[in-house]
């Protein structure tokens, strides 16, 4: 556990003040750090990719900068958030499983180090605008206490847009609750109804950049709401798209246009108040498109929730002047835990303090185009998946999987969901989630959509880098390379914490304070 007392407070403010005396930094004073993190942006949702929704201001800075085509996030909102504050892998905090719901007492663990935490200590000025969803119960958790020195979002998911509402059924009484989720530091923030989510989260990215001391590192989380559902957004960003028929692909493209002008400004204010020579600016998704709601990850397989490349190839790029090549696409794997140790050296830091890290300083492999120091990747291993959402029209997604043993199983439990990536090879065990192809409404084809697979299959393995759509298994031919990857899955869960899902506690309701928040 963490002490929150005022004393650690002041130890903290102390060694961030040495933190800058160090000045030990190789390119001299440490770069001002901005994480533009979007929710739920798909693969072929940006223009880089062919989308036929328009990003100019993300194109033009990844075009300008290193554009990551072989990044990887997690499957899911927490998750990847996890795994990027805290460079570990779920199967080591316990959060495997899904999301953390609203009403779950859960939260990151508090013995776990936090990224904004380090670069504190590091000499950093820490703030973070938008959604947390790292678990608000307690006081404890919330992200003022864990190293923001401010922090104005909100603290689930799925909130509406201009309400700052998000509605949530509480089972144990049978009672739907809708309250207000927004926050100015740990207080709530009721004055902003009616203030679409992007312009209210922009709007206080550019004051705390128009206020910041230049001579202090600045760290920016800058965690947009856009683009998840609901599907909401100002009338006119939807009117260059009127050629799109689907009505949700329509509202999506109109919430992107909105994403990629607030990314704009908040560049342009970086620029304004001087800060962008000395500026690193990463821009991620956290996972794939949600094909449910207008997202979209053509030509790749799977979507939001799955462990196929749709749901975990992600979007992204750095932009910097710090950055030795510019206007490169990089082939290198690269994973959201990598942001943590590459970031924190970055600013000078030391990663000491923190728990074994899953992640690889990978500064040298963006800048200049070194081979990358990770050569695989653990997607994930959640032994009580399951997938309720309907993955296509008439089918049902609750695979019944093969039950009867193989020599596989002797190796790894292959009824299990779980992926690994080793090198080009990407093998992929028990239910993976929806697995269809799903192309952008306009190019709709059916026989090009279903996967063929036998509904009980429940192994598969690709050579990622010639087959990125997974089309082509080919485990049959190389069961050597199966069984060293079925090792490695077996290493990594002999070596994982028990998942960590509790039950909902009905003390969440926030029918008396009127707003979501710690209860505990
Ligand atoms: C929950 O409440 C609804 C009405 O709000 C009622 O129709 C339903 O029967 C209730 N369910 C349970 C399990 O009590
Ligand atoms: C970006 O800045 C322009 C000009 O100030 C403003 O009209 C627009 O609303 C801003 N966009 C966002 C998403 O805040
Ligand atoms: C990290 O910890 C080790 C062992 O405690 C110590 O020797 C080293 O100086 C520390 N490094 C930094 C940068 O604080
Ligand atoms: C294998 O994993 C599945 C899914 O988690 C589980 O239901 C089953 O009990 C496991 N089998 C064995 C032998 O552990
Ligand atoms: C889907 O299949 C599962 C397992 O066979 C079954 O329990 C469930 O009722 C089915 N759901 C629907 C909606 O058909
Ligand atoms: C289940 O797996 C066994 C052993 O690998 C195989 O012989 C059998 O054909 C599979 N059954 C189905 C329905 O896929
Ligand atoms: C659908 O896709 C298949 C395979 O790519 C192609 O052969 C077929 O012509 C397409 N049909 C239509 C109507 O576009």
């Amino acid at each position: 556990m963490v002490a929150q007392a005022p004393v650690p407070l002041l130890l903290l403010l102390l060694l961030s003040g040495l933190g800058s005396c160090r000045g030990a930094h190789p390119a001299g004073r440490p770069p001002h750090l901005v994480f533009v993190l979007a929710d739920d942006l798909g693969w072929n949702d940006v223009g880089w990719h062919g989308s036929e929704i328009r990003t100019p201001n993300l194109d033009a800075l990844g075009a300008g900068g290193v554009r990551l085509e072989r990044y990887y996030t997690q499957p899911l909102c927490t998750p990847s958030r996890s795994q990027l504050l805290t460079g570990r892998y779920q199967i080591h905090t316990g959060l495997q499983h899904e999301i953390i719901w609203p009403c779950q007492p859960s939260c990151v663990p508090l013995d776990e180090k936090l990224l904004p935490e380090l670069l504190k200590e590091a000499g950093y000025v820490t703030h973070m605008v938008g959604k947390w969803h790292l678990g608000m119960y307690k006081k404890e958790c919330l992200p003022t206490r864990r190293g923001f020195d401010t922090y104005f979002g909100y603290l689930l998911g799925s909130e509406d847009y201009y309400s700052h509402e998000r509605c949530v059924l509480i089972v144990s009484k049978n009672v739907t609750r809708c309250a207000l989720d927004l926050r100015d530091g740990e207080e709530i923030a009721d004055g902003f109804k009616n203030m679409y989510s992007a312009n209210l989260f922009t709007e206080r990215a550019l004051d705390l950049i128009a206020n910041h001391q230049i001579e202090k590192p600045l760290f920016l989380y800058f965690a947009l709401q856009s683009v998840h559902d609901p599907l909401q957004v100002p009338e006119k960003y939807m009117e260059p798209y009127s050629f799109i028929k689907d009505e949700k692909r329509r509202k999506f493209a109109g919430m992107v246009s909105i994403m990629d002008e607030a990314v704009g400004n908040v560049t342009a204010a970086l620029k304004r108040y001087g800060l962008w020579d000395n500026t690193v600016l990463i821009f991620s998704t956290d996972n794939g498109g949600q094909t449910l709601a207008g997202g979209n990850n053509w030509p790749l397989r799977g979507r939001k929730w799955s462990l196929w490349e749709g749901g975990v190839r992600g979007v992204g790029f750095v932009a910097s002047p710090l950055l030795k090549q510019k206007g490169v696409e990089s082939h290198d794997l690269v994973h959201i835990s990598d942001w943590l140790p590459t970031l924190v050296k970055l600013a000078g830091g030391s990663t000491n303090g923190t728990k074994p890290l899953d992640g690889f300083d990978v500064w040298k492999t963006l800048s200049e185009g070194k081979l990358s120091p990770r050569k695989e990747l653990l997607h994930n291993i959640d032994p009580i998946f399951i997938d309720s959402s309907p993955c296509v029209a008439n089918r049902n997604s609750t695979l019944a999987l093969n039950n009867s043993f193989s020599w596989e199983d002797s190796i790894f439990n292959t009824s299990i969901h779980a992926a690994i990536r080793h090198g080009k090879w990407k093998l992929l065990t028990g239910n993976p989630g929806c697995g269809h192809w799903f192309p952008p409404p306009s190019l709709f084809n059916e026989s090009n959509t279903l996967s063929s697979d036998p509904p009980m299959k429940k192994l598969w393995l690709y050579d990622i880098v010639h087959d990125a759509e997974e089309r082509k298994d080919v485990s049959e031919q190389y069961p050597g390379i199966v069984k060293k990857l079925l090792l490695r899955l077996q290493h990594y869960y002999k070596n994982s914490v028990p998942v960590f899902y509790p039950d909902d506690d009905p003390r969440c309701d926030p029918e008396a304070s009127e707003a979501w928040g710690p209860w505990m």
